[in-house]
This record gives structure tokens, C-alpha cells and sequence, in this order.
């Protein structure tokens, strides 16, 4: 198994953005967990859903790890954000390589999504609240799982791909 680099955060943090840059700049192709389960399902992640429900998705996210545990090219790979949340990811995560939280104020996540619609859990109401709420959950879990944490608040790309390089030196994996 080679040492992956895998990027995981809140959505709209830059995991895809970054994840692209980084893949590019190391010349490590890259993997993203989402589109891989969107091109299996032939759906979007909305239509994923809405109509096979959020529990599917899931199931789906856990799966697309442990087809990648069977790769034996090194990757970059950005995962979505809420699949750090269950245990059993997290185990593989950390089998998979070297785990960078991309960490971002509930403020920068907002500004970033609040003209998006491809975020099925941000729909409706008070999105501002929910993002929030969500940060406050799930911030601990991803410390939890990752090996190190890069704040990206009012930082360029250059400067957060540089952080993330740095960091991963240092994370002893
Ligand atoms: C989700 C994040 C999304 C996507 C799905 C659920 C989440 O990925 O997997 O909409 O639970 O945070 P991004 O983090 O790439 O937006």
C-alpha cells in the first residue's frame, strides 16, 4: 500500500480545488470520492440522495474505500466531507495514508457555498445555522482522523499547498 495523501474537511473547505493543485504540483493523480461514486451510480450526489437516500450514500462511500485499499499507485484523494464521520472510514482513512484536515471557519464555508446548490445537506433553511452546527459536530472528528491540520481561512492556494506539503513531512507516516 503506498502512502496516499488524502485530503478531508467541511464542504466547500477546497478539498476538490486543492486536491487538483496538489495532484498537479506532485505530479500524484488524483482520486475524488464523490465523482468516483457518481460515475459508478451514472447519478449525481443529489440525485444519490434523493433518490436512494442519504443511508445509501453511505454504504456507497465505504465501498469506494475499499476499492481504492486494492490500488497500488499512490494518490492524492479528496473524500467528502461527511465521510470521515463513521468509524470504519476513519480506520481506512488512516490505512490509506497520510490524513490532511483542511480546517475553515463556519464564516469562509459560508461565503464559499451559499450560491451553491450541489450540496443536498445544505438545502432549505438556514444554511448559515447549519453549517455551523455541523462544524461544531463534526470538527472534533476530523481531528480525530487526521495525521495533521491546515487552517485555510484568507490564504491563497500556493500558500495552503505549501502548509499541506510542510505538514505532511512532519506528520511522521
Ligand atoms: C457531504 C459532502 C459532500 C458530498 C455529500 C455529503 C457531507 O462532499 O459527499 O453532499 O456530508 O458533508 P464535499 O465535501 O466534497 O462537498
Amino acid at each position: 500500500m503506498k502512502n496516499n495523501i488524502i485530503l478531508i474537511g467541511y464542504m466547500g473547505c477546497g478539498k476538490t480545488s486543492l486536491g487538483k493543485k496538489l495532484s498537479y504540483k506532485e505530479r500524484i493523480a488524483l482520486l475524488d470520492t464523490d465523482k468516483m461514486i457518481e460515475q459508478k451510480q451514472g447519478m449525481t450526489v443529489s440525485e444519490i440522495f434523493d433518490e436512494k437516500g442519504e443511508g445509501a450514500f453511505r454504504v456507497m462511500e465505504t465501498e469506494c474505500l475499499k476499492e481504492i485499499m486494492g490500488y497500488s499507485e499512490k494518490y492524492v484523494i479528496s473524500v467528502g466531507g461527511g465521510l470521515p464521520v463513521k468509524e470504519e472510514n476513519r480506520e481506512l482513512l488512516k490505512e490509506l495514508g497520510s490524513v490532511v484536515y483542511l480546517r475553515a471557519k463556519p464564516d469562509t464555508i459560508f461565503e464559499r457555498l451559499k450560491n451553491d446548490t450541489s450540496r443536498p445537506l445544505l438545502r432549505g433553511d438556514d444554511p448559515k445555522g447549519k453549517i455551523e452546527s455541523m462544524i461544531k459536530q463534526r470538527g472534533p472528528v476530523y481531528e480525530l482522523a487526521a495525521d495533521c491540520i491546515v487552517d485555510v481561512d484568507e490564504k491563497g492556494y500556493e500558500v495552503i499547498i505549501g502548509e499541506i506539503l510542510e505538514a505532511l513531512k512532519g506528520s511522521g507516516k
